[in-house]
């Protein structure tokens, strides 16, 4: 699977929901598997594969001693804690990182891929990810959450990476 860049829209539209028995979601979270492992990412959300639906997938064994890659299906942040600091990136914003604030805990509730619902409070590293990957559900990039000074110095960057995805669209 190609991994969709900045500029390109498909980034910017909110992800519909999804039905964990028709949308052939088995195949396609495999395939992000992959592709997220080959890439070097911690999590790929689904519109980053031009797949407009709400699920991302998240490499837990980089988080927990003996987790797993694993589907996080139809995710809802219900709340949150706190404020960290921590410098993130981007699989569809490469070499740009940039120090992000957001809440230290979140309260998620979800479905994985065999239809099961969680209602979990997580933190650290899993929930930075999963509020990452959750923006990218809502069309929002870890860019637009940086000052806009610092946002005005990465517009060169930001236009080049636009530029060579235009190719794609
Ligand atoms: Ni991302």
């Amino acid at each position: 699977m190609r991994i969709i860049k900045y500029g390109n829209p498909i980034l910017r539209m909110k992800a519909k929901p999804v039905d964990i028995q028709s949308d052939g979601i088995h195949s396609l979270t495999e395939q992000m598997f992959v592709t997220m492992r080959e890439d070097g990412g911690i999590g790929l959300a689904a519109p980053q594969v031009a797949v407009s639906q709400s699920f991302f997938v998240i490499d837990m064994s980089l988080i927990n001693d003996g987790g797993e890659p694993t589907a996080i299906i139809n995710p809802q942040i219900v709340d949150t804690k706190g404020e960290s600091t921590v410098e993130e990136g981007c699989l569809s914003i490469p070499d740009i990182r940039e120090d992000v604030i957001r809440p230290e805990t979140i309260r998620v509730r979800y479905q994985d891929i065999n239809g099961n619902n969680y209602d979990r409070e997580i933190d650290g590293l899993e929930a930075r990810v999963f509020q990452h990957e959750i923006d990218h559900l809502n069309g929002v990039l870890f860019i637009d959450r940086i000052g806009p000074m610092k946002r005005k110095l990465l517009q060169k960057k930001l236009k080049q990476i636009a530029e060579e995805e235009s190719q794609y669209l």
